[in-house]
């Protein structure tokens, strides 16, 4: 497209700002910020300094309003001086639709960013987005931002992932180690509970009660987990060798045979367990595969019924254990 050469007024250019914007964050005609930015304009994340084009700043856009149907954009205030400005906006949106491999939540969002701009002839040539990830992130449930807007999660993930050691000395390793196993269930949209076997539980701390497991996110109760706000985890007693044995299958109906109820919040709950809680589902974190829940309890069950112990992928009774 033609530019025209001749440098705009301020408040030319804040009126293109704010209708431009309008059109493509709100209704999604992307189109519009032609009038906008300049031929060689690019958009960089203060977060990760990634740069963007404008074709991939549109397709952006475009990705997140598709996540985020009933997005709304509001710029606050535009500042200008000299070369040099600032655009101060909020969003507000519900998370209904998938942003790239993060389910969606289902919850409603609204997040604060001001950009940084350089006018070059009327036109945007360089913009510094700077936004307040962690109010979207808390929102969203998510603790890196990575995980929702680019394809792997940097930050849990930075190195190099080929090399030492091989999956078969890991494995090694990992048979050495003695757990307990849970159940860990929640219900999906349609109300049915939902559930699978889970030996990555771990307590974090007391105070706060805070609580952890990691879930593949391969696994069909994933998707129904991922957008829960709680959890239930129950622990397996030695008379529960042929739930778990469903839990870890992949049965269409897992509770069908099964004595169970709800949480205070809708977790079902597995009668005569170890020991049950019900998790509020604080973070998210992405792990490539897996992503880690991390819960705040709210409430908790012990039977006097003794354990299961799983070790090296087998089920063994915690009955007559010896003491050292
Ligand atoms: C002892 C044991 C522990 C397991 N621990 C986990 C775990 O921590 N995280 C996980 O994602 N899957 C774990 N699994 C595997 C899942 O339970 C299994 O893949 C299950 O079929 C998933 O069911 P779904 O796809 O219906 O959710 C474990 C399985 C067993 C037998």
């Amino acid at each position: 497209m033609q530019q025209s050469t001749e440098a705009r007024p301020y408040d030319d250019v804040k009126t293109t700002i704010t209708e431009t914007w309008r059109e493509a964050w709100d209704t999604g005609t992307t189109d519009a910020l032609d009038s906008l930015f300049a031929h060689d304009y690019v958009r960089v994340s203060a977060n990760s300094g990634k740069e963007r084009s404008a074709a991939e700043t549109k397709t952006e856009i475009s990705d997140i309003r598709a996540a985020f149907p009933d997005l709304t954009t509001t710029v606050d205030r535009i500042l200008i001086e000299g070369d040099q400005g600032a655009i101060y906006w909020h969003s507000t949106g519900t998370f209904t639709q998938p942003l790239n491999d993060v389910p969606p939540t289902g919850q409603s969002v609204t997040t604060h960013g001001s950009n940084l701009i350089t006018i070059t002839d009327g036109r945007i040539s360089r913009e510094e987005v700077t936004w307040d990830a962690h109010e979207l992130l808390a929102d969203l449930g998510l603790k890196s931002l990575s995980s929702a807007f680019e394809s792997y999660p940097e930050d849990v993930v930075t190195d190099d992932l080929s090399g030492e050691p091989s999956a078969e000395s890991l494995k090694a390793f990992n048979r050495q180690f003695i757990t307990g196993v849970t159940v860990v269930t929640t219900t999906d949209e349609d109300g049915k509970p939902r559930g699978l076997a889970v030996n990555s539980y771990n307590s974090i701390s007391l105070d706060p009660p805070l609580v952890l497991v990691c879930v593949q996110k391969t696994s069909s109760t994933y998707p129904a987990l991922f957008r829960s706000t709680h959890m239930g985890i129950n622990i397996m007693s030695r008379n529960q060798r042929q739930t778990i044995g469903t839990f870890a299958s992949k049965a269409a109906d897992k509770f069908a045979e099964l004595d169970w109820h709800s949480g205070a919040h809708g977790s079902p709950l597995i009668d005569d367990s170890a020991a049950s809680i019900e998790v509020e589902i604080k973070e998210r974190f992405q792990a490539l595969t897996h992503t880690v829940f991390i819960g705040r309890v709210r409430s908790a069950d012990a039977s006097e019924d003794e354990p299961m112990i799983y070790k090296a992928g087998k089920f063994f009774d915690s009955q007559d254990l010896t003491a050292l």
